[in-house]
């Protein structure tokens, strides 16, 4: 290789590590940036602990265990449909997402598709009468999950223009035999943005954000209904955040389980028994 062709080869080898290492500074600065904005300092260091004693906990064998089940899970999904819907993002690392509430944001991570069948099962519903929003839909994994239930439509809102563009990508490669719903799509937008269609819909929430823009979305949801009053049903999975949705007046909690909680509007409460069969746990 001749000494021109070196030194350009050096160069790029050095401009290409300078800007992994300006990618990764701007991660950790962003990683730390959240918790201070969020919690102050003695709040963040305090999370800090927390934080170190789950991930104690997650090296406990049973619980590396389930990991690699949950992760062989997923691998299979995404060879089976020819997509890619697997993986775990941490928000600071979604440079993209010009909303400032990008500090608000959950992980991205997957529904696991056991579980969404199971609280689709549990929420005693008749799709064809309902639109499906999922909040934070990430990579789209629920839109493929609930396009095969015949839905009205299924929306996907995502905050992050890359999550959705895979989203929109794993969407082309839905087979027409597998798809029973209407319309499918994936919106990039914040989802305190968004407008609730005026329909009966299902709101799916997957911890996509904390507290402060749950209690957003939920006013939405509560001006959207004393607006027109239709039968709403709220799936949330992993309800860190359920006091936000115990307030309202007009839904109930139908059914729940350790991992996820389902609220109805209270004119829909009628097929309580099917619940019972279906997870065998208490109802109000
Ligand atoms: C735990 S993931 C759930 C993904 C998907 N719903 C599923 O269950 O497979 C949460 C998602 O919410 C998105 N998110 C967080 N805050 C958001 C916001 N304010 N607006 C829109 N999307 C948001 C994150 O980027 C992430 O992709």
């Amino acid at each position: 290789m001749g000494k021109r062709r070196t030194v350009l080869l050096l160069a790029a080898i050095t401009t290409a590590w300078r800007f992994a290492r300006l990618k990764r500074g701007r991660t950790l600065y962003r990683r730390l940036q959240r918790p201070l904005r969020r919690r102050g300092v003695l709040g963040t260091a305090r999370q800090t602990l927390v934080e170190l004693a789950s991930l104690l906990r997650l090296l406990w064998p049973s619980h590396r265990r389930a990991r690699a089940v949950e992760r062989a899970a997923d691998a299979t999904f995404d060879r089976t449909h020819n997509v890619d819907t697997r993986g775990k993002i941490h928000p600071a690392a979604m440079h993209d997402i010009e909303s400032e509430n990008w500090i608000y944001s959950d992980f991205y991570e997957p529904s696991r598709v056991e579980l969404f069948e199971q609280m689709i099962d549990a929420s005693d519903i008749e799709p064809h009468r309902f639109s499906f929003i999922d909040y934070g839909s990430g990579k789209g994994r629920v839109l493929l999950l609930a396009a095969r239930f015949p839905f009205r439509r299924v929306v996907g809102v995502e905050h992050s223009p890359k999550l959705h563009r895979i989203a929109e990508r794993n969407l082309r490669s839905i087979r027409f035999a597998d798809r029973r719903c209407g319309p499918v799509e994936s919106i990039c937008m914040d989802a305190v943005h968004f407008r609730i269609p005026e329909e009966s819909v299902v709101l799916y929430f997957f911890n996509p954000f904390e507290r402060t823009i749950m209690s957003s979305v939920r006013d939405n949801v509560v001006r959207s209904y004393e607006g027109n009053p239709k039968s709403i049903i709220v799936i949330y999975l992993n309800p860190v955040h359920s006091d936000v949705w115990d307030e309202v007046g007009f839904i109930k909690r139908y059914a729940w389980s350790d991992e996820f909680i389902i609220y109805k509007t209270s004119h829909s409460h009628a097929p309580i028994r099917s619940y019972r069969r279906t997870l065998g746990a208490e109802v109000e």
